[in-house]
């Protein structure tokens, strides 16, 4: 049997109320097995942000269910700590790479440990050996202004990585780049869904690089359309 990374159950999120109210989330389930890459499309205003927001714990939905790896972290309430259980567990990309400006490459991954109490040795090394995998060695050391859009983008995809989650969330992480530089990205988290065993879920708009993903979503108006 596979691992599941993911599973969402029957999951609401109304924003508003009376005539502005928007049902963002209207019943949506869906699933993730470990060491599978899925995209979730759809129109803008389908409500895909609120659900990657809802699944990585960054915004309560309404009611439903979420398990991530085999632990169920919400049920019509949060179950868990879950500013331990992101930390742990979960890991985000978004449009831009939000690095800290007065952190180089690898202090920029290495932070991401070290808030999580793997020390300063550890911490390092791992860093060192998740920039060498996106091919960024010779970079390390440099500052995020010294990087190009991608090797931002991967420098923000190793850090994300950095303390192994079951789940990898992604926002349109592609969007800021030219298409070759975003076929490589989607390529990388494909390569990381398949080698770390991570469930890997990712927002996207480009249709170019398509044909990476293992499972295809369609949102539309708050709900999953088609799963492929
Ligand atoms: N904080 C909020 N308050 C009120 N309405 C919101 C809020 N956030 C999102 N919405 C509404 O919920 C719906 C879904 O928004 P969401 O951002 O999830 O869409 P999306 O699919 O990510 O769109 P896009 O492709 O443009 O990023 C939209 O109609 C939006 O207007
Ligand atoms: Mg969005």
């Amino acid at each position: 049997m596979k691992h599941i990374a993911l599973i969402a159950e029957n999951l609401y999120k109304t924003y508003g109320k009376g005539n502005t109210v928007v049902h963002a989330l209207n019943d949506v389930s869906l699933t993730l097995h470990a060491g599978e890459i899925a995209a979730l499309l759809g129109p803008s205003g389908a409500g895909k942000s609120t659900l990657l927001t809802s699944l990585g714990l960054i915004q309560q939905p309404d009611s439903g269910k979420i398990i991530i790896g085999n632990e169920t972290v919400f049920n019509d309430g949060y179950k868990t700590d879950i500013r331990a259980f992101r930390r742990n567990h979960i890991g985000f990309v978004f449009q831009k790479a939000n690095l800290l400006p007065f952190l180089s490459a690898v202090d920029n991954v290495r932070l991401a440990m070290e808030i999580n109490d793997v020390s300063g040795k550890a911490a390092k090394k791992k860093a060192e050996e998740l920039l060498a995998k996106f091919d960024l060695s010779e970079r390390k050391n440099f500052m995020p202004k010294e990087l190009s859009g991608g090797q931002q983008q991967r420098v923000a995809i190793a850090r994300a990585l950095a303390n192994t989650p079951e789940l990898l969330l992604a926002d349109e992480p592609t969007a800021a780049l030219d298409s070759v530089m975003g076929r490589k990205v989607m390529e990388l988290l494909k390569q990381v869904a398949h080698e770390h065993n991570t469930g890997v879920l990712v927002v996207t708009h480009d249709h170019r690089a398509i044909d990476v993903f293992d499972r295809i979503y369609v949102m539309e108006d708050g709900k999953i359309k088609a799963p492929f």
